[in-house]
């Protein structure tokens, strides 16, 4: 059995329901459907969330050179985003917006260049931001290159993530907080020498795609074919949690898997090297920063960055989700998985398996997406109903409100057809 640590947050993984008791003021009550399918909250997550909050763009060494740089457009902050290395080794990033009339500078999403040169009239930049060359320049009436550099957004890392903000409050590292403690120990650069991406636009509300990751009650269902062996059993048969950690903006759960599974011959072999799937057994301790019960079953830690960024880190390597709101409607779900650098054939071989069968389980989390969201705006259900193991559901869609803060309306969303928690299919 788990053992509890000093925070006492851990517990059987078969006990009877107890985490909302540990935390009280989130209530049991159905929570509304509401903030899913409101245009108008949709803006208030613009405006006060996206526009206000640090939020990950991927790892520093995707940009280890001068020049290297990488564009992330960011519809939900109605901008393009230029983040590059300049040639004094410091990443700086920029609105990707030129001077002279406001076209994207750089129209590739990522390279290496001394230089960035608008494709429209030829305006030059530095990797630093400043103006270089204006073409015909004696033409312009009292230009002052030195005011006329790309607009700077705040910029910082941790742990080799890089995060931006376009109207920062607080610095990154308080932003993340105590969670950034409990985690910081663990080996994010060696473990992420090896970066698998995938990306997709998804058809749904961006807070759908987040909620398939913060819960495992799903897996005895949804994942059958796929993994329901490997994480439930006779001990475990819904896949409860280990630990849940709500902090006041982020999250950390831990993930047993089933002790009775009997791997195929195939996987026995490629799992004495690398999983995202099954419990590690790999002869040796967990890296730092993981398993914060010290179970003897633990696979998984997931963790979660408030708004939209989520790292799972396991013993073998760790995987992050970013989901970018286009519209209501539609969000940029990108995926990464990262592996340590293979030392021989088999640890290659074992790593291939590992991404291959890791992103057959996210193929599955997809799936209920756009099923949902083509029901979820019908009116037929107002509320969701969560139980004990979705406590992070219940904890963020909290935490969202509170960080939008009181509205014009008393803190409640406007609804043009005027009703009460049920929206038509008319609004
Ligand atoms: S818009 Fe960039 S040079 Fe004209
Ligand atoms: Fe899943």
């Amino acid at each position: 059995m788990p053992t509890s640590k000093s925070n006492g947050q851990s517990r059987s993984s078969v006990n009877a329901a107890t985490w909302h008791s540990r935390y009280p003021e989130l209530g049991t009550a159905p929570v509304p459907i509401e903030p899913y399918i409101s245009p108008e909250f949709f803006e208030l997550e613009r405006e006060r969330v996206f526009r206000r909050a640090w939020l990950c763009i991927g790892r520093e060494d995707r940009i280890p050179k001068p020049g290297d740089f990488v564009v992330k457009d960011l519809a939900i902050g109605k901008t393009s985003i230029l983040v590059v290395r300049g040639h004094d080794s410091r990443l700086r990033a920029f609105h990707n917006s030129c001077s002279h009339r406001s076209n994207k500078v750089q129209w590739e999403s990522r390279g290496c260049a001394s230089t960035f040169t608008c494709p429209f009239h030829g305006w030059c930049y530095g990797p630093d931001g400043k103006l270089i060359a204006i073409p015909d320049e004696k033409n312009f009436f009292n230009l002052d290159k030195e005011q006329l550099g790309l607009t700077p957004i705040a910029l910082d890392t941790w742990q080799g993530f890089v995060f931006i903000n376009l109207n920062p409050e607080q610095c990154l590292r308080e932003y993340l907080g105590e969670w950034a403690d409990e985690i910081e120990a663990y080996p994010f650069a060696d473990n992420g020498a090896t970066c698998y991406e995938y990306s997709t636009e998804v058809r749904c509300n961006w807070k759908l795609i987040r909620d398939a990751f913060k819960e495992a009650y799903h897996v005895a269902f949804l994942h059958r074919r796929s993994a329901r062996d490997t994480y439930t059993g006779r001990k475990n048969p819904f896949s409860h949690a280990l630990y849940f950690k709500l902090f006041a903006l982020h999250q950390r759960w831990s993930l047993p898997a089933n002790p009775d599974y009997q791997p195929s011959p195939l996987e026995a072999v490629v799992y004495r090297y690398a999983s995202f799937v099954l419990k590690s057994d790999f002869g040796h301790e967990p890296p730092a920063g993981v398993n914060p019960t010290n179970s003897p079953d633990w696979v998984l830690d997931t963790n979660t960055i408030f708004p939209n960024f989520t790292i799972g880190m396991l013993d073998s390597g760790y995987f992050t989700h970013n989901f970018w709101p286009i519209a209501l409607d539609r969000t940029l779900w990108e995926m990464r998985t990262y592996l340590p650098r293979p030392r021989n054939a088999a640890e290659r071989f074992s790593q291939e398996h590992a991404r291959v069968t890791f992103r057959d389980v996210m193929m599955e989390d997809g799936s209920t997406m756009e099923n949902t969201q083509s029901v979820v705006a019908s009116g037929a259900k107002s509320h969701f109903n969560f139980q004990d193991e979705e406590i992070l559901l219940r904890h963020d869609n909290k935490v969202l409100a509170e960080y939008i803060g009181p509205t014009k309306q008393g803190g409640k969303v406007r609804r043009k057809n005027g009703a009460n928690h049920v929206r038509s299919r008319a609004a």
